[in-house]
């Protein structure tokens, strides 16, 4: 396939040289096995590459199975990964299947690889080598045949250094590596992005798509887009949608783009642009696993300092129903002593001991 072709197949526009080379890469990457690490920012593309080289893979006809590791609360991931058994923990009702066997003989993509708990690390690094692995609570194994290719926007090796990420899966991972440059790194693209996404918002609404004026244009290729690609299509899409005069302006995009300073307290309130309903309802899906995350985090704390609480208590006062061991003898003989009417040689056989030793601690104990 040429790189023309590639770019229609696959919906990747740009005709940067950034964007040329990593095609190139894909296509000679992707008919084999080898496992690819997708570097960038957010929004960047690192999710269109990943499925372009599944795509002019051998396993296109499978499925791709993308998994956002930071986006899956810790103790379910792995359940997520590898699946599990009926009956393996509290709420695992049926058996299931992990992504791993649903993307058997095609390929698993994993967003956000750097924020995998290093136990499921371990896990998924033996998954690959061995291409097999166990559900949660089964005692058989079960083969596999996938692709791998992972994700992130930070820097492993930095994570390896601080011993975040395991320094065998980097390696493991990182057979491959490309590096999709920001959006403000290739500014060559962004005309050609701009008229895409107009187009593409504008035949889905079934509306004429509106004609883009030169300096609203040159406005958008000297905005910085610290979002990156999906910020500028969300601009875009916003921009047309709210459209009413037939063709975009400076005035279209000037309340859409903010200063750099105002942006960061900004990010993180609500997104005010306008979202595919996908990417509407990922958000809300995300948020709402965020906050079971959080819930059961504040549960762990609980817990944890109740149980503080109650070793402290035992520490300082003694529950009123345990006597020391001497007390407990002294109780026993005085007993036995009652039973056998004061004999002290059956009283002896009854405690399993000798006379003397009777004797003695009836003496010590004063009875
Ligand atoms: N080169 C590109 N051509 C066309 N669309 C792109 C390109 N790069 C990114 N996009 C679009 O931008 C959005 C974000 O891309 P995505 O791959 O999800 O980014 P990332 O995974 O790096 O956060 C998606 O809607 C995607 O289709
Ligand atoms: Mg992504």
């Amino acid at each position: 396939m040429t790189f023309e072709e590639i770019k229609i197949k696959f919906g990747i526009i740009g005709k940067s040289k950034e964007i040329k080379d990593l095609v190139d890469i894909t296509a000679q990457v992707a008919a084999s096995d080898i496992s690819v690490l997708i570097y960038g920012e957010s929004g960047v593309g690192k999710e269109v590459f990943a499925r372009t080289i599944h795509g002019m893979s051998n396993r296109a006809d499978k499925q791709l199975v993308s998994v956002n590791c930071g986006a899956i609360p810790e103790g379910i991931l792995e359940s997520e990964l590898f699946g599990h058994k009926k009956g393996s923990f509290t709420g695992a009702l049926e058996n299931r299947k992990g992504y791993f066997e649903i993307a058997d003989g095609g390929t698993l993509f994993l967003d956000e690889i750097a924020e995998m708990p290093l136990t499921t690390q371990v896990k998924l690094l033996r998954a690959i080598e061995t291409k097999e692995f166990m559900r949660l609570g089964a005692e058989t194994v079960t083969k596999v045949d996938v692709r791998i290719i992972a994700a992130t926007n930070k820097d492993l090796q930095r994570e390896v250094e601080a011993k975040h990420f395991r320094e065998d899966l980097y390696f493991r991972l990182k057979a491959v590596t490309l590096s999709i440059p920001p959006l403000r790194k290739r500014k060559m693209d962004i005309e050609e992005l701009v008229k895409h996404f107009i187009d593409n918002y504008s035949s889905d609404n079934k509306i004429a798509p509106p004609q883009i004026s030169n300096e609203a244009m040159d406005l958008l290729v000297s905005y910085d887009w610290p979002g990156n690609v999906r910020e500028l299509k969300n601009t875009v899409e916003t921009a047309v949608a709210l459209n009413k005069k037939g063709s975009l302006n400076l005035d279209s995009f000037l309340p859409l783009l903010r200063p750099r300073e105002e942006e960061k307290s900004i990010r993180n309130l609500p997104v005010y642009l306008k979202k595919s309903p996908e990417e509407a309802d990922r958000e809300l899906l995300y948020r709402a696993l965020f906050e079971i995350k959080k819930d059961i985090m504040e549960l762990k704390d609980l817990i944890y300092n109740q149980r503080i609480e109650v070793e402290s208590q035992n520490n300082n006062s003694q529950p009123a129903d345990i006597l020391p061991l001497d007390q407990i003898e002294k109780e026993a003989i005085r007993n036995t002593l009652e039973i056998t009417k004061g004999n002290k040689r059956n009283a002896a056989r009854m405690l399993n001991i000798s006379e003397r030793t009777l004797y003695r601690k009836i003496r010590e104990y004063d009875l």
